[in-house]
């Protein structure tokens, strides 16, 4: 196990940390402590070296507009509709940066912050723990919230994404991260060809702008059903793109197998297991080519996709879906793994 920190400059001048993390099978993480953003997950295979996630090769890209790479997101992921909530008889105004609604966190989420940082290498797994606290009325959520993200590579080829928060007065927490991964390598063509198994049987219908409206329904008959393994491509387009809350299959919190992607040119295999409720299955439907990625590749609609594991959408609001609520002298604590196969 290895860690080396680079330093780089942001926008006013500060020095901001960059991790690689590598194991002992040389699988590569690279971690910025801006936004918490895995900027690169490079597998060595067959003499080649293929990065899985999509991001930029230039730090400086990070700080403009992008949607959401890799990053961290808090401290709501997903949407709350009309970007507003109460909470113990008080009404919050969040800050609406998608229409009328508040989405990941807001104009200034945990994507964009700097993150403090420290590292703890043992024989078969390497941290990079990191810190940020969220003032109370930022982005208009009530309290301080202390956060704690831990990513932990492993020698079993996990890459370990623990949260933790604490707050001083109630309020509503949802974290994830954001990477959009391409198993066949970021930049060469879409994702439409993977197979993918998502271990849910049910998902939250949403309104024309993704807000739930309280319904939860089967997949069974629809376009949704990933219960076995299935080529993405094959009904996307009845699908209308996916961009969809699964609702997993599980009785308790507990880490559990939420869903099995697979590169069908690379044989590259990425199993994700989390404590969370529900999973985000989104197949960068906005992604329209603008975005010049790594090695100059245009990153076109579909050539990546994102499994964000998490508590679902609009949850502030929804009194029926699991509670995201967090209370003074609680600790709120999720895990997500990655577990990556390949020969
Ligand atoms: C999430 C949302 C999508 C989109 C992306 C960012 O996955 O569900 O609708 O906003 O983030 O582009």
């Amino acid at each position: 196990m290895n860690i080396i920190k680079n330093l780089f400059k942001g926008n006013m001048n500060e020095e901001i940390g960059e991790y690689i993390i590598k194991n002992d099978h040389n699988l590569t993480i690279s971690i910025l402590e801006l936004g918490g953003i895995i900027t690169s997950i490079k597998i060595p295979k067959n003499n080649e070296i293929i990065d899985i996630v999509l991001g930029f090769d230039n730090y400086d890209n990070y700080f403009g507009k992008h949607p959401y790479f890799g990053a961290i997101i808090g401290r709501y992921a997903n949407r709350i509709g009309n970007g507003t909530f109460c909470l113990e008889g008080k009404k919050y105004e969040l800050k609406r940066n998608n229409g009328k609604n508040h989405l990941h966190g807001g104009i200034k989420g945990f994507d964009k912050v700097i993150w403090e940082s420290e590292t703890i290498i043992k024989k078969n797994e390497a941290q990079i723990i990191l810190k940020y606290l969220s003032k109370d009325g930022e982005e208009g959520y009530p309290g301080n919230l202390q956060v704690y993200v831990t990513y932990t590579l492993t020698n079993n080829n996990e890459l370990r994404i623990s949260y933790k928060g604490e707050t001083d007065k109630p309020t509503v927490v949802n974290l994830t991260n954001h990477s959009y991964f391409n198993l066949n390598g970021e930049g060469e063509a879409d994702i439409l060809g993977h197979f993918l198994t998502i271990n849910g049987d049910y998902y939250t219908v949403v309104d024309e702008n993704l807000i739930p409206t309280g319904e939860i329904k089967k997949i069974e008959g629809t376009a949704l059903d990933f219960r076995k393994r299935e080529k993405i491509g094959r009904r996307i387009k009845e699908a209308g793109g996916y961009d969809h809350n699964y609702v997993l299959n599980k009785t308790r919190e507990e880490l559990s197998l939420g869903a099995i992607a697979e590169g069908d040119k690379s044989g590259i295999i990425m199993e994700v297991y989390t404590t969370e409720p529900g999973l985000q299955f989104y197949t960068g439907n906005f992604l329209d080519g603008t975005l010049k990625g790594k090695k100059g590749n245009f990153y076109n609609k579909h050539y990546g996709f994102c499994l964000e594991t998490q508590h679902f959408p609009d949850s502030p609001n929804k009194p029926e879906f699991p509670g995201v609520i967090l209370l003074p002298g609680e600790v709120y604590t999720e895990e997500t793994v990655y577990k990556f196969k390949w020969n």
